[in-house]
């Protein structure tokens, strides 16, 4: 589902990804750990076409990602491709329903289906009852799993999540790392979650040491083999929206 071969990246004279090999099956849940300014970031952000390498090829679901024109980069990212911030990066003009929406919006998608999809949605969330309301009416975990369902609504292959937990309680943080497993379970996702969060590390597939911008060691079975297999048949089992 995704492969990434030989990534270097550099910002100027300081070279933060130093020749980064990784092979992420389909369904699989992969955290990425490794001290601060290791490159995790950078890694997840090359990983999601949010940034380029400077060598090295970005495989995401068959498609070689580098080689992609800007319009469709951004089509790519807008079907395939799921986020989730540390901080939930929710519009706040907005409500939580049409916070959701907004990537099935500028996928095409009509006002009544989004609509339906995002409600869908909110309700496996339990969150039907905060859909109206903006950002600021909502608790830090009620904001992240509207973040989570935002991801979702255009039935994404692969989500991407940057310190999800980061900003919340301990509560919220276990039922979020449960969502991410469930959705997994429920619709075939495949997770790449950046954390300091050990209690999550360790309950993921697979667990990728970063240090100094390179994979430092690799824990957890090597679902690699799946990929190829995986990689042709495209079975998303997500409602549509
Ligand atoms: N746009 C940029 N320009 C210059 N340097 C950058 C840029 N982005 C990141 N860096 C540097 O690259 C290094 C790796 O950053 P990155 O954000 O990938 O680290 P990280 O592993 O995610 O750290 P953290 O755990 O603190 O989030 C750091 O030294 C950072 O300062
Ligand atoms: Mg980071």
């Amino acid at each position: 589902m995704i492969q990434l071969q030989n990534i270097t990246k550099s910002f100027g004279t300081l070279q933060v990804l130093k020749g980064i090999d990784l092979q992420i099956g389909k369904g699989e849940v992969v955290s990425i750990v490794g001290p601060s300014g290791a490159g995790k970031t950078t890694l997840l952000q090359i990983m999601g076409t949010l940034d380029t390498p400077d060598t090295g090829s970005v495989f995401l679901d068959g498609i070689d990602v580098t080689r992609l024109k800007d319009k469709e980069l951004a089509r790519f990212r807008n079907q395939r491709l799921g986020f989730v911030f540390q901080f939930h990066q929710l519009l706040p003009e907005f409500t939580a329903l049409e916070n959701v929406c907004i990537p099935a919006l500028i996928a095409g998608t009509s006002t009544k289906q989004a609509t339906e999809h995002a409600k869908e949605l909110l309700d496996y969330l339990n969150l039907s009852e905060r859909a109206n309301h903006k950002p600021a009416e909502l608790s830090g975990g009620e904001k992240q799993r509207i973040a989570v369902a935002r991801a979702l609504i255009n039935n994404p292959a692969i989500i991407l999540a940057d310190e999800p937990s980061g900003s919340l309680d301990s509560k919220n943080k276990e039922e979020l790392h449960q969502l991410f497993f469930d959705l997994r379970d429920k619709f075939g996702q495949t997770f790449v979650i950046v954390t300091h969060d050990e209690a999550l590390s360790q309950i993921t597939d697979r667990t990728i040491h970063i240090k100094d911008g390179m994979i430092e060691n690799v824990i957890g079975a090597n679902e690699a083999d799946e990929v190829n297999k995986a990689e042709d048949v495209d079975d998303n089992t997500a409602p549509s929206a």
